[in-house]
């Protein structure tokens, strides 16, 4: 029985404890498990793991991740000077490890936001580019009903977005928890919008000031252009159209710059650069506009 108590999996101590076939050699091995499954009981809070997703699910149909002609650079490689000279102006950059938000996914999974939030009413946007309406729903209702698969052929007019419009005075706890990304520009001020969507959703192509964005769960590609480079798209499409239907018409010069983020990535888009986000799973985000 000691073979089963030097196995690294987990699956076989747990095995071994049920079916009563302790031994000496194991008893302090399956203690601390015990400790461990009872504090995973207590605290309700799964820690981290590879594609662990906080509870909201993951999809199944939109596994492509497309290619990445980003850059992507490990924070360690690049000093916050170089990130300035090099990104900060000129183009789009996805930087890794530049902050660690390992609490703040924890407050963000499914069912601690539903425990904390269900009565309170959030705003919904609709996902077109010039966001004409704006509806109000509790969250629990938007969390249970309308968080759901975006289709190819909705208008972005008719499919709701949770993003922006937070209530910072409700959710002000939840935020004050989120360590922004520490490579600010100069004379900016950061200003978070947070956000919850549902695999298929995103927004089309518009532009504004720079920022970061990063996913705290789930995967969320990323398309830009120039702002030199306005793309050609329909703006009551939503991305998942464009992505289907545009994209594979383009000629290679004529393509966007693409890169998929995941948690603990952050993608920075310099002013005025087009972009249209396409979320893969469902995802909760966190975006901070340098204004
Ligand atoms: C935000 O929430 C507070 C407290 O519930 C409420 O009084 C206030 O009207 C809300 N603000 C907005 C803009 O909805
Ligand atoms: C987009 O949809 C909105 C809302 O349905 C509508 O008012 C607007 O005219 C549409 N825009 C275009 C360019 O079709």
């Amino acid at each position: 029985m000691a073979a089963v108590c030097d196995s690294d999996s987990p699956v076989s101590v747990i095995s071994a404890r049920l079916t009563g076939a302790t031994h000496m050699a194991c008893s302090r091995t399956l203690g601390l498990l015990h400790l461990f499954l009872v504090w995973l009981h207590v605290s309700g809070q799964r820690p981290e793991a590879p594609g662990d997703n906080g509870g909201w699910g993951l999809d199944s149909s939109l596994h492509d991740e497309g290619h990445c002609s980003v850059d992507v650079r490990d924070v360690n490689s690049i000093t916050h000077a170089e990130f300035i000279r090099e990104y900060a102006y000129t183009k789009p950059v996805i930087l890794r490890g530049l902050s660690d938000n390992t609490r703040f996914r924890l407050l963000c999974t499914k069912a601690n936001l539903l425990r904390k939030y269900s009565a309170k009413t959030v705003r919904l946007s609709t996902a077109n580019t010039h966001s004409y309406r704006k509806v109000d729903v509790q969250f629990e209702e938007f969390v249970k009903f309308l968080l759901n698969p975006q289709s190819e052929d909705t208008l972005g007019s008719d499919t709701l977005y949770f993003f922006g419009d937070n209530n910072f005075t409700e959710w002000h706890s939840l935020f004050e928890e989120y360590t922004s990304p520490s490579y600010h520009l100069p004379y900016t001020s950061p200003a978070y919008s947070f956000g919850i969507a549902g695999p298929g959703t995103g927004v089309p192509f518009h532009w504004h000031g720079p920022g970061y964005s990063e996913v705290i769960y789930g995967r969320k590609r990323w398309f830009l252009y120039p702002p030199e480079e306005a793309p050609e798209f329909h703006p009551n499409q939503t991305t998942l159209y464009w992505v289907t239907h545009s994209y594979p018409t383009l000629e290679l010069w004529n393509r966007p710059l693409e890169c998929t983020i995941r948690p603990g990535e952050v993608l920075y888009f310099p002013d005025r650069w087009w972009h249209a986000t396409l979320n893969l799973d469902t995802s909760v985000f966190i975006s901070t506009f340098l204004g």
